[in-house]
């Protein structure tokens, strides 16, 4: 299904193709697409239905995009939530009509028990190790995983002793990448072979930041790390930009923090949404839910909604 989502990337995608040349052939009123672009209208049904056949001419495909964004959510510190905003941010762009892959490359396993898969019979390692198809578990509409656990953790030392191991996951992902709009892969809390080949993969990268002042302990060594992987092995690699996680805005050590972060990470984006503290998200993943399943009004769903939404204009 054609969405205002997905006209706006494929036209960000594609910036040689003269907007006005398009609103003619799909007969829109002049200025729509360029007003799509900037977020001042939205496409609705009958733009999208005149938009799919031009755009398909012009090789929009909904079933193939080479071009999927792979975003590693990554940080070495530990209960920064990095899980929590792979699955949540996920999911969101999910029910903005994206079709979202995530991975789980932490042997804690902790995204694919918050989905319901405790023990994958089938699972990542096995890509890594063996080459085999990267195993996909299909949760909801436009919304995959491919789960691990702590036998992750046993191929640390094969995989980077085996020629060529940090790029085995991105070997893995390859032949799937067409399928989906985005690709997320939750990092564990260490910068070891795990978050390497993750950061060899992916298109991207977003960083999970808390506003306490040990959350920003080593933050230029990780940033030291991407620059790295950029400079040595994927120069594709860009930093997506930091999400400010569990804020409580009431506390003035965490408003005088985001402030500091602000001014002192200043070369680097930081996206304008802001993940508030809120209990429901805490609940959710005990009770093996997402947060628009588990409290769809929360403050947490909203949140991550507003995130997704940012992250995807642009
Ligand atoms: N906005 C939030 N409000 C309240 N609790 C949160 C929020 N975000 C995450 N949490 C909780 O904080 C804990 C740590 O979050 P999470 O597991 O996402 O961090 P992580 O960075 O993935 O940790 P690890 O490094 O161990 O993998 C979890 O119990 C999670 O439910
Ligand atoms: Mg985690």
């Amino acid at each position: 299904m054609l969405t205002h989502e997905k006209v706006v990337s494929f036209l960000k995608q594609n910036p040689a193709l003269s907007l006005s040349v398009l609103e003619k052939e799909a007969q829109l009123p002049s200025s729509t697409l360029s007003k799509s672009l900037t977020g001042d209208r939205q496409l609705n049904s009958k733009h999208l239905a005149g938009l799919y056949p031009i755009l398909v001419k012009y090789g929009f495909n909904e079933f193939t995009n080479p071009r999927a964004k792979i975003i590693s959510v990554v940080n070495h510190k530990g209960g920064v939530g990095k899980t929590t905003t792979t699955l949540n941010l996920g999911k969101a762009l999910s029910k903005l009509g994206y079709r979202v892959l995530l991975i789980d490359m932490d042997s804690q396993g902790n995204l694919s028990q918050s989905l319901g898969h405790d023990n994958p019979e089938k699972q990542v390692v096995q890509s890594l190790l063996k080459g085999e198809q990267l195993p996909i578990c299909h949760i909801a509409e436009n919304y995959d995983l491919a789960p691990s656990d702590l036998e992750l953790a046993y191929a640390d030392l094969e995989l980077v002793q085996a020629v060529g191991g940090v790029n085995q996951l991105k070997n893995a992902i390859a032949p799937i990448r067409g399928q989906y709009d985005y690709i997320f892969i939750d990092c564990p809390p260490a910068l070891n072979i795990f978050t390497n080949s993750a950061l060899v993969a992916s298109t991207g990268c977003l960083v999970t930041l808390q506003p306490e002042a040990s959350a920003l302990k080593g933050v230029n060594n990780l940033f030291d790390r991407i620059t790295q992987v950029r400079d040595r092995i994927n120069y594709e690699l860009a930093i997506e930009g930091i999400v400010l996680t569990m804020v409580d805005s009431r506390l003035k050590v965490h408003r005088d923090m985001i402030d500091y972060i602000k001014g002192s990470l200043s070369n680097f984006k930081i996206f304008s949404t802001i993940i508030r503290q809120n209990v429901a998200i805490k609940e959710s993943q005990i009770a093996q839910q997402d947060i628009f399943e588990y409290a769809a009004e929360s403050n947490g769903a909203q949140d991550y909604f507003k995130l997704a939404t940012e992250l995807s204009s642009y």
